[in-house]
């Protein structure tokens, strides 16, 4: 079974969490791309979708799927989105599509996290995949120096703007040991929009693909 069956099992099995006549929020990615398709087939069973992203509102809207904007909505039961990297204690590093910031606001929102995934995204330490900050543009010396002191390789994702009109940094050579405490570090420094650490706010719900089915944890 190659990655992409595996990340549409992922996406399927998220349909059963998927509250009838609420609104869902949606997340961003490869593997939420499959998950939209999936909600596609029940899109008259819903009240609508919270898009992470103007690429995700784009496939919602494709399918008919009506997108609602978060302003107008205090009630979201569940949210789906990917990772690219999930511990065994559901926390993550998220942000490899440039949409972390929006994800993160959904997911503060929401009452329940599901992260599809497969496998591959399944690890014992945060880091090896570079972790992503969004970053006002006129701070991105200034943020990436604070960086460095803090241990970490940043390198500018150039020619990449997020959807909220700023830059991305990645930080590269990481072993996060204390999520938790990097999270706040990185929040803390003038400029940083949002770190792609979910470690204060993980999933509530992983379904992890892999070619023996779709496992859950909690
Ligand atoms: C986007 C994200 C994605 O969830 C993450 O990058 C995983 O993507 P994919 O499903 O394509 O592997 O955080 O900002």
């Amino acid at each position: 079974m190659d990655a992409k069956q595996l990340k549409q099992q992922a996406a399927q099995a998220a349909l059963e969490f998927i509250e009838p006549n609420t609104i869902v929020g949606v997340g961003t990615g490869s593997t939420v791309n499959y998950f939209i398709d999936a909600l596609a087939t029940m899109k008259d069973d819903i009240a609508g979708a919270v898009s992470s992203s103007e690429a995700s509102t784009q496939r919602l809207q494709e399918h008919g799927i009506e997108v609602i904007e978060l302003n107008h909505t205090a009630d979201i039961p569940v949210y789906v989105d990917g990772a690219d990297e999930i511990t065994a204690h559901l926390q993550m590093i998220k942000g490899g599509g440039g949409a972390l910031t929006r994800e993160k606001v959904i997911a503060a929102v929401a009452k329940r996290f599901v992260c599809i995934a497969d496998e591959s995204k399944l690890v014992d330490v945060l880091g090896r995949f570079p972790l992503p900050v969004e970053v006002l543009p006129m701070a991105r010396s200034y943020v990436a120096r604070e960086i460095v002191k803090l241990g970490g390789d940043p390198v500018w994702r150039e020619g990449f703007v997020t959807d909220n009109g700023n830059l991305i940094l990645d930080i590269h050579n990481l072993t996060i040991l204390e999520p938790m405490k990097l999270e706040q570090q990185l929040n803390n420094i003038v400029g940083v929009v949002t770190n792609g650490l979910f470690a204060q706010r993980g999933a509530d719900i992983a379904l992890i693909a892999s070619a023996s089915g779709v496992d859950q944890r909690h």
